[in-house]
Protein backbone atom coordinates (compact mmCIF):
# COMPACT_ATOMS: atom_id res chain seq x y z
CA UNK A 1 0.00 0.00 0.00
CA UNK A 2 2.59 2.70 -1.42
CA UNK A 3 4.78 4.65 1.34
CA UNK A 4 2.00 6.03 3.36
CA UNK A 5 3.16 4.71 7.09
CA UNK A 6 7.14 6.02 5.94
CA UNK A 7 8.28 9.71 7.81
CA UNK A 8 10.34 11.62 5.57
CA UNK A 9 12.26 14.16 7.19
CA UNK A 10 10.60 17.81 7.69
CA UNK A 11 13.32 19.32 10.05
CA UNK A 12 13.55 23.15 9.03
CA UNK A 13 9.87 23.36 7.72
CA UNK A 14 7.21 25.55 9.12
CA UNK A 15 3.80 24.31 9.15
CA UNK A 16 0.33 24.98 9.99
CA UNK A 17 -2.18 23.19 10.99
CA UNK A 18 -5.65 24.95 11.11
CA UNK A 19 -8.35 22.56 12.98
CA UNK A 20 -5.46 21.00 14.77
CA UNK A 21 -8.15 20.32 18.19
CA UNK A 22 -9.95 17.84 15.78
CA UNK A 23 -9.67 14.32 15.26
CA UNK A 24 -7.56 14.34 12.15
CA UNK A 25 -5.69 17.35 13.15
CA UNK A 26 -4.33 15.90 16.22
CA UNK A 27 -3.80 13.12 14.60
CA UNK A 28 -1.77 15.05 11.54
CA UNK A 29 -0.31 17.31 14.00
CA UNK A 30 1.39 14.55 15.81
CA UNK A 31 2.46 12.92 12.99
CA UNK A 32 4.67 16.18 11.36
CA UNK A 33 5.85 16.41 14.66
CA UNK A 34 7.37 12.97 14.53
CA UNK A 35 8.85 13.92 11.21
CA UNK A 36 10.43 16.87 12.74
CA UNK A 37 8.37 19.77 11.21
CA UNK A 38 8.38 22.93 13.39
CA UNK A 39 4.01 22.81 13.87
CA UNK A 40 2.17 25.91 14.36
CA UNK A 41 -1.23 24.28 15.27
CA UNK A 42 -4.17 26.73 14.86
CA UNK A 43 -7.65 26.65 16.77
CA UNK A 44 -10.24 28.76 18.15
CA UNK A 45 -10.31 27.45 21.58
CA UNK A 46 -6.78 27.92 23.96
CA UNK A 47 -8.64 25.20 26.15
CA UNK A 48 -8.30 22.63 23.51
CA UNK A 49 -4.88 23.64 22.25
CA UNK A 50 -3.58 23.49 25.94
CA UNK A 51 -5.15 19.90 25.42
CA UNK A 52 -3.30 19.33 22.22
CA UNK A 53 -0.35 20.53 23.92
CA UNK A 54 -0.36 17.69 26.53
CA UNK A 55 -1.62 14.90 23.92
CA UNK A 56 1.52 15.75 21.55
CA UNK A 57 3.81 16.62 24.65
CA UNK A 58 6.36 12.92 23.66
CA UNK A 59 6.00 13.44 20.17
CA UNK A 60 9.27 14.89 18.91
CA UNK A 61 11.71 15.63 17.46
CA UNK A 62 9.65 18.31 15.58
CA UNK A 63 8.12 21.45 17.84
CA UNK A 64 4.92 22.39 18.67
CA UNK A 65 3.88 26.02 18.65
CA UNK A 66 -0.03 27.22 19.40
CA UNK A 67 -1.79 29.98 17.77
CA UNK A 68 -5.07 31.02 18.97
CA UNK A 69 -7.07 32.13 15.65
CA UNK A 70 -10.00 31.03 13.73
CA UNK A 71 -8.99 31.03 10.50
CA UNK A 72 -12.61 30.15 8.93
CA UNK A 73 -12.93 34.23 10.05
CA UNK A 74 -13.98 36.78 7.08
CA UNK A 75 -11.25 38.80 8.24
CA UNK A 76 -8.28 37.32 6.20
CA UNK A 77 -5.99 39.79 6.39
CA UNK A 78 -5.93 39.90 10.17
CA UNK A 79 -5.76 36.25 10.19
CA UNK A 80 -2.76 36.27 7.45
CA UNK A 81 -1.15 39.16 9.26
CA UNK A 82 -1.00 37.51 13.03
CA UNK A 83 0.23 33.78 10.90
CA UNK A 84 3.22 35.83 9.04
CA UNK A 85 4.69 35.99 12.25
CA UNK A 86 6.12 32.61 11.51
CA UNK A 87 7.95 33.51 8.05
CA UNK A 88 7.22 31.88 4.72
CA UNK A 89 5.13 28.44 5.75
CA UNK A 90 6.36 25.14 3.84
CA UNK A 91 3.06 23.36 4.51
CA UNK A 92 -0.60 24.27 5.43
CA UNK A 93 -3.04 21.57 6.36
CA UNK A 94 -6.64 22.67 6.67
CA UNK A 95 -8.11 19.94 8.37
CA UNK A 96 -11.50 22.35 9.75
CA UNK A 97 -15.12 21.45 9.28
CA UNK A 98 -18.41 20.46 10.92
CA UNK A 99 -20.05 17.83 10.46
CA UNK A 100 -23.78 19.83 11.35
CA UNK A 101 -26.01 18.07 13.82
CA UNK A 102 -25.58 14.52 14.45
CA UNK A 103 -29.06 13.91 14.02
CA UNK A 104 -30.29 12.56 10.36
CA UNK A 105 -32.58 14.77 8.42
CA UNK A 106 -33.97 14.33 4.86
CA UNK A 107 -33.47 17.20 2.53
CA UNK A 108 -37.10 18.28 2.23
CA UNK A 109 -37.44 18.66 5.96
CA UNK A 110 -34.35 20.50 6.20
CA UNK A 111 -35.14 24.10 7.46
CA UNK A 112 -33.16 27.58 5.90
CA UNK A 113 -31.62 28.09 9.16
CA UNK A 114 -29.92 24.36 9.07
CA UNK A 115 -28.56 25.16 5.59
CA UNK A 116 -27.41 28.85 6.33
CA UNK A 117 -25.74 26.99 9.30
CA UNK A 118 -23.82 24.49 7.63
CA UNK A 119 -22.59 26.42 4.44
CA UNK A 120 -21.58 28.71 7.28
CA UNK A 121 -19.55 26.26 9.27
CA UNK A 122 -18.38 23.85 6.68
CA UNK A 123 -18.02 26.30 3.10
CA UNK A 124 -17.25 29.80 3.68
CA UNK A 125 -15.16 28.87 6.68
CA UNK A 126 -12.94 27.19 4.06
CA UNK A 127 -13.08 30.03 1.70
CA UNK A 128 -11.94 32.63 4.42
CA UNK A 129 -9.52 29.61 5.43
CA UNK A 130 -7.96 29.16 2.06
CA UNK A 131 -8.17 32.80 0.78
CA UNK A 132 -5.99 33.30 4.32
CA UNK A 133 -3.65 30.45 4.39
CA UNK A 134 -2.49 30.58 0.61
CA UNK A 135 -0.38 33.38 0.22
CA UNK A 136 1.41 32.46 3.71
CA UNK A 137 2.89 29.77 1.44
CA UNK A 138 6.44 29.79 -0.07
CA UNK A 139 6.61 29.51 -3.65
CA UNK A 140 7.54 25.85 -3.93
CA UNK A 141 5.14 25.01 -0.46
CA UNK A 142 2.46 22.93 -0.39
CA UNK A 143 -0.91 23.44 0.86
CA UNK A 144 -3.33 20.16 2.20
CA UNK A 145 -6.94 20.06 1.96
CA UNK A 146 -9.75 17.87 3.46
CA UNK A 147 -13.10 17.06 2.00
CA UNK A 148 -15.06 13.82 2.58
CA UNK A 149 -15.97 11.15 0.01
CA UNK A 150 -19.49 12.44 0.68
CA UNK A 151 -18.30 14.93 -2.20
CA UNK A 152 -18.57 11.82 -4.59
CA UNK A 153 -21.89 9.74 -3.77
CA UNK A 154 -25.45 10.25 -2.85
CA UNK A 155 -25.10 10.91 0.82
CA UNK A 156 -29.29 10.68 2.36
CA UNK A 157 -30.27 12.36 5.36
CA UNK A 158 -27.05 14.43 5.81
CA UNK A 159 -26.89 15.95 2.13
CA UNK A 160 -25.91 19.29 3.89
CA UNK A 161 -22.41 17.41 4.82
CA UNK A 162 -22.05 16.16 0.68
CA UNK A 163 -23.12 19.00 -0.84
CA UNK A 164 -20.77 21.27 0.99
CA UNK A 165 -17.73 18.61 0.55
CA UNK A 166 -18.31 18.94 -3.19
CA UNK A 167 -18.47 22.47 -3.20
CA UNK A 168 -15.03 22.63 -1.12
CA UNK A 169 -13.66 20.32 -3.97
CA UNK A 170 -14.31 22.11 -6.61
CA UNK A 171 -13.37 25.14 -4.88
CA UNK A 172 -9.94 23.68 -3.77
CA UNK A 173 -9.52 22.49 -7.62
CA UNK A 174 -10.28 26.21 -9.19
CA UNK A 175 -7.91 27.44 -7.02
CA UNK A 176 -5.33 25.29 -8.20
CA UNK A 177 -6.01 26.06 -12.09
CA UNK A 178 -6.09 29.99 -10.95
CA UNK A 179 -2.37 29.29 -9.40
CA UNK A 180 -1.41 27.96 -12.63
CA UNK A 181 1.42 25.71 -11.53
CA UNK A 182 3.30 28.72 -10.82
CA UNK A 183 2.71 29.38 -6.69
CA UNK A 184 2.44 26.48 -4.07
CA UNK A 185 1.18 23.39 -5.05
CA UNK A 186 -2.33 22.46 -3.64
CA UNK A 187 -3.31 19.19 -2.63
CA UNK A 188 -7.22 18.06 -2.46
CA UNK A 189 -7.57 15.03 -0.30
CA UNK A 190 -10.99 13.45 -0.41
CA UNK A 191 -11.60 11.51 2.40
CA UNK A 192 -13.18 7.84 3.77
CA UNK A 193 -13.77 7.37 7.31
CA UNK A 194 -10.48 8.22 9.10
CA UNK A 195 -9.38 6.54 12.50
CA UNK A 196 -9.42 9.16 15.17
CA UNK A 197 -9.58 9.25 18.95
CA UNK A 198 -12.60 11.19 19.02
CA UNK A 199 -14.47 8.56 16.45
CA UNK A 200 -12.47 5.37 18.25
CA UNK A 201 -13.99 6.61 21.79
CA UNK A 202 -17.83 6.74 20.19
CA UNK A 203 -16.84 2.96 19.05
CA UNK A 204 -16.42 4.31 15.18
CA UNK A 205 -13.20 2.33 13.93
CA UNK A 206 -11.65 0.14 12.17
CA UNK A 207 -8.45 -1.04 11.13
CA UNK A 208 -9.60 -1.08 7.25
CA UNK A 209 -9.58 3.03 7.65
CA UNK A 210 -6.68 5.28 6.76
CA UNK A 211 -5.40 6.85 10.47
CA UNK A 212 -5.18 10.47 10.93
CA UNK A 213 -1.44 9.57 11.64
CA UNK A 214 -1.25 8.28 8.06
CA UNK A 215 -2.60 11.42 6.85
CA UNK A 216 -0.27 13.12 8.80
CA UNK A 217 2.49 11.34 7.42
CA UNK A 218 1.00 11.51 3.87
CA UNK A 219 0.86 15.36 4.13
CA UNK A 220 4.58 15.77 5.17
CA UNK A 221 5.83 13.49 2.18
CA UNK A 222 3.59 16.18 -0.01
CA UNK A 223 4.93 19.07 1.99
CA UNK A 224 8.49 17.50 1.82
CA UNK A 225 8.19 17.19 -2.33
CA UNK A 226 8.97 13.46 -1.91
CA UNK A 227 7.44 10.58 -3.82
CA UNK A 228 4.79 9.98 -6.57
CA UNK A 229 1.81 11.78 -5.46
CA UNK A 230 3.38 15.55 -5.56
CA UNK A 231 2.15 16.25 -8.82
CA UNK A 232 -1.51 15.01 -8.23
CA UNK A 233 -3.68 18.12 -7.02
CA UNK A 234 -7.06 15.64 -6.31
CA UNK A 235 -6.24 12.80 -4.13
CA UNK A 236 -8.95 10.04 -2.71
CA UNK A 237 -8.12 7.93 0.39
CA UNK A 238 -10.87 6.08 1.02
CA UNK A 239 -9.65 3.03 2.31
CA UNK A 240 -6.16 1.26 3.25
CA UNK A 241 -6.90 -1.14 0.97
CA UNK A 242 -8.15 1.18 -2.34
CA UNK A 243 -4.40 3.00 -1.09
CA UNK A 244 -4.03 6.23 -2.71
CA UNK A 245 -5.74 7.29 -6.28
CA UNK A 246 -6.06 9.85 -8.37
CA UNK A 247 -9.98 9.04 -9.45
CA UNK A 248 -12.48 7.49 -6.89
CA UNK A 249 -12.89 4.21 -5.95
CA UNK A 250 -15.79 2.12 -7.38
N1 LIG B 1 -13.00 11.97 10.78
C1 LIG B 1 -13.45 11.42 9.65
O1 LIG B 1 -13.63 10.19 9.55
C2 LIG B 1 -13.75 12.27 8.43
C3 LIG B 1 -14.16 11.64 7.25
C4 LIG B 1 -14.43 12.41 6.13
C5 LIG B 1 -14.27 13.80 6.21
N2 LIG B 1 -13.87 14.39 7.38
C6 LIG B 1 -13.71 15.84 7.38
O2 LIG B 1 -12.43 16.19 7.87
C7 LIG B 1 -12.50 17.39 8.65
C8 LIG B 1 -11.95 17.14 10.04
O3 LIG B 1 -12.64 16.06 10.64
P1 LIG B 1 -12.48 15.69 12.18
O4 LIG B 1 -13.04 14.33 12.37
O5 LIG B 1 -11.10 15.97 12.62
O6 LIG B 1 -13.49 16.74 12.83
P2 LIG B 1 -13.47 17.34 14.31
O7 LIG B 1 -12.87 16.38 15.27
O8 LIG B 1 -14.84 17.84 14.57
O9 LIG B 1 -12.49 18.58 14.22
C9 LIG B 1 -12.72 19.66 13.40
C10 LIG B 1 -11.98 20.87 13.94
O10 LIG B 1 -12.27 21.97 13.06
C11 LIG B 1 -12.40 23.16 13.81
N3 LIG B 1 -13.56 23.87 13.27
C12 LIG B 1 -14.83 23.42 13.18
N4 LIG B 1 -15.63 24.34 12.59
C13 LIG B 1 -14.82 25.39 12.29
C14 LIG B 1 -15.04 26.67 11.69
N5 LIG B 1 -16.25 27.04 11.28
N6 LIG B 1 -13.99 27.50 11.55
C15 LIG B 1 -12.76 27.14 11.98
N7 LIG B 1 -12.50 25.95 12.58
C16 LIG B 1 -13.51 25.10 12.72
C17 LIG B 1 -12.63 22.77 15.27
O11 LIG B 1 -11.58 23.34 16.04
P3 LIG B 1 -11.81 24.47 17.18
O12 LIG B 1 -13.25 24.41 17.54
O13 LIG B 1 -10.89 24.06 18.28
O14 LIG B 1 -11.41 25.71 16.48
C18 LIG B 1 -12.46 21.26 15.31
O15 LIG B 1 -11.50 20.85 16.27
C19 LIG B 1 -13.97 17.78 8.65
O16 LIG B 1 -14.17 18.69 7.60
C20 LIG B 1 -14.70 16.48 8.36
O17 LIG B 1 -15.94 16.72 7.73
C21 LIG B 1 -13.61 13.66 8.48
Amino acid sequence: MNDIQENVPLSGRTVVVAGATGGIGEGMTLALLRQGATVVATGRSEERLAGLVAYAKDAGPGTLITHTVDVGDADSESVRAQLSAYGALDGAVIAIGDWGSPERTGILDTSDAEWQSMIASNLTSHFHALRALTPLLSRGGALVHLSGFSAEIPYPFAALVGATNAAKKSLVSSLTAELGGAGPRVHELIIGPIRTRPRAAIGADSPGWFSAEDLGRHAGRLIAGDGSHTKDPLQYLVTRAHGVRTTPPK
